[in-house]
């Protein structure tokens, strides 16, 4: 275990270097001297790296009992730099297994975001006839055409691996799609497109999607293009994913293109927009519902800020028949500055994905995969709790608040904001609620640890308009030591933060002017080996 003292002069001179005077003058934010990083920071059951630098998923894909989980990795560093292809394996989504590096950086570049697909029927000709090949398509980012001002510095390239997934060959073809002369052009997003028989991928390309189609995973045609002037265009587009899938309740079956974008998230920085429509086997087709998207009616598979470049997982066994996303928590604002040394960056919690349609609008719902579950050691219930001032919840008496999941359901009454506090003794505080005037969530980690790394990490309050009409209002909450996962409304609106208390979170409370309740509360302990 690291020794803290160490940890923090060291984080300490490194974050002084590079500090602006008016960020220096807070230095009264340090972690609990009986607390190591590892204690205090290291996620529970988030995925984090063991050691150096994370930012997206990557190459997500399903095979013979295993989930795969690539991500954009530096080793050598605790900052973004040369990028490979980390690795991990789950059974279930929640527990991971690091395994060595898949994919390191060579001559024709970086290796940037990706995705990854089970060849079944050996379309690649890469297979050896024992077992089906997989197939990582990726960009390559050539650092040296981009230092010397090029526009063509990225191009898409594949690898194959014939022993389900641990070891890779970069196929000699590579490139397999030149770059047509745009700058941003990267993250090649698979999907088995079933209606009509061939490999689409869908790529971001500065500010639209371009679709592609292939028969052999190798030889790519462009199909069509999307999003030129639709949805939110404050930053470049990246991270595309798009896949069909069934309305609820229903035989309907509509397309999903989500699309992340940095800055222009909803609440600054990085964020993930997603179009509903249909395709044609060459064209996206906005929902007429979805057209003319107002700033409140763009639709954010997240509205927290730290939920970027979410993909989902491809070879998902039509018996399970569930579509699959997990998410980087973090944010190009501050990535490179949150207050971790050993590792920066973790993974969402796995989630599910549904498509429903209320009223004439179709939207999507998250909520965290139900294998999180198996994992509850034990469950403290309420019916009823009536908050007026301040109530406690629970304390670190009776629960874990860093490996937790929370339920209730509150109803709307005269009283006007319905707030809930993480906090410990320290004075840190994590506030989030419903605001019920503005018709908006919350979530204000401004006094919720140390946040002076960067300014744009608690400047502001991230809000999320409220687009369900129940008179109930019902919460699922994630816990980890440093992440908060809010689920309302049965998934309908989604809010992810992290935040860096320095000592653990001791007591949740509810607090409301006027009296409200708090129906079916259900707090699962959860334990890890
Ligand atoms: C998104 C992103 C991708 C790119 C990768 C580089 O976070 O910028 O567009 O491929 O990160 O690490």
């Amino acid at each position: 275990m690291k020794n803290l003292i160490f940890v923090w002069s060291v984080l300490f001179v490194f974050i002084g270097c590079n500090q602006t005077p008016k960020e220096k003058q807070d230095t009264s934010q340090s972690v609990d001297s009986i607390h190591s990083e590892e204690e205090l920071y290291r996620p529970n059951f988030h995925f984090t790296p063991k050691t150096g630098w994370m930012n997206d998923p990557n190459g997500m894909f399903f095979y013979n009992g295993y989930y795969h989980l690539f991500f954009q990795h530096y080793p050598d560093g605790n900052v973004w730099g040369p990028m490979h292809w980390g690795h991990a394996v789950s059974t279930d989504m929640v527990q991971w297994r690091e395994l060595p590096i898949a994919l390191e950086p060579d001559e024709k570049g970086y290796i940037f975001s990706g995705s990854a697909v089970v060849d079944m029927e050996n379309t690649s000709g890469f297979g050896d006839g024992s077992t089906p090949p997989i197939i990582a398509m990726f960009t390559y980012h050539d650092p040296v055409g981009e230092k010397e001002g090029r526009e063509d510095f990225q191009t898409q390239a594949i690898a194959y691996s014939l022993d389900e997934g641990t070891t890779w060959t970069k196929y000699e073809g590579n490139p397999v799609i030149d770059n047509p002369g745009i700058k941003d052009f990267r993250d090649p997003k698979i999907t088995w497109d079933m209606e009509h028989k061939q490999w689409l991928m869908v790529l971001a390309a500065d500010d639209k999607t371009m679709f592609y189609g292939s028969r052999n995973l190798k030889d790519w045609d462009l199909l069509s293009e999307f999003g030129k002037g639709i949805g939110a265009h404050g930053g470049v587009w990246e991270c595309p994913d798009f896949f069909p899938i069934q309305v609820e309740n229903s035989d309907e079956v509509k397309w999903i293109l989500i699309q992340s974008l940095g800055p222009g998230g909803y609440n600054g920085g990085s964020g993930t927009q997603y179009f509903v429509g249909d395709f044609d086997g060459k064209k996206f087709k906005l929902d007429p519902s979805m057209e003319n998207l107002s700033e409140k009616h763009k639709h954010w598979i997240d509205y927290g800020k730290d939920n970027y470049a979410g993909v989902t997982w491809s070879n998902i066994p039509d018996s399970d028949g569930r579509v699959l996303f997990m998410g980087w928590m973090s944010n190009w604002q501050y990535a490179n500055k949150v207050p971790t040394e050993t590792w920066r960056g973790a993974m969402t919690v796995a989630r599910e994905l549904r498509l429903k349609k209320v009223g004439d609008i179709y939207r999507v719902y998250s909520l965290p995969v139900e294998e999180l579950g198996n994992y509850i050691s034990k469950t403290y219930d309420k019916e009823l709790i009536e908050v007026e001032n301040t109530v406690k919840i629970a304390t670190s008496a009776n629960i874990d608040l860093a490996k937790a999941i929370i339920k209730y359901e509150f109803a709307l009454s005269q009283n006007e904001n319905y707030e809930f506090r993480l906090s410990n003794q320290k004075g840190d505080t994590l506030k989030f609620g419903f605001d019920k005037p503005k018709n908006q969530f919350y979530l204000d980690r401004k006094k919720s640890g140390i946040t002076s790394f960067n300014e744009d990490f608690a400047n502001k309050v991230s809000i999320a308009p409220r687009t369900s009409k129940s008179e109930k209002i019902s919460v699922k909450i994630v816990l980890d030591k440093t992440s908060i996962e809010l689920f309302f409304d049965n998934g309908e609106t989604v809010m992810t933060e992290i935040f860096f208390p320095i000592a653990p979170f001791e007591t949740f409370s509810a607090a409301g002017k006027t009296i409200f309740k708090i129906e079916k509360l259900k707090i699962n302990q959860l334990k890890f080996n």
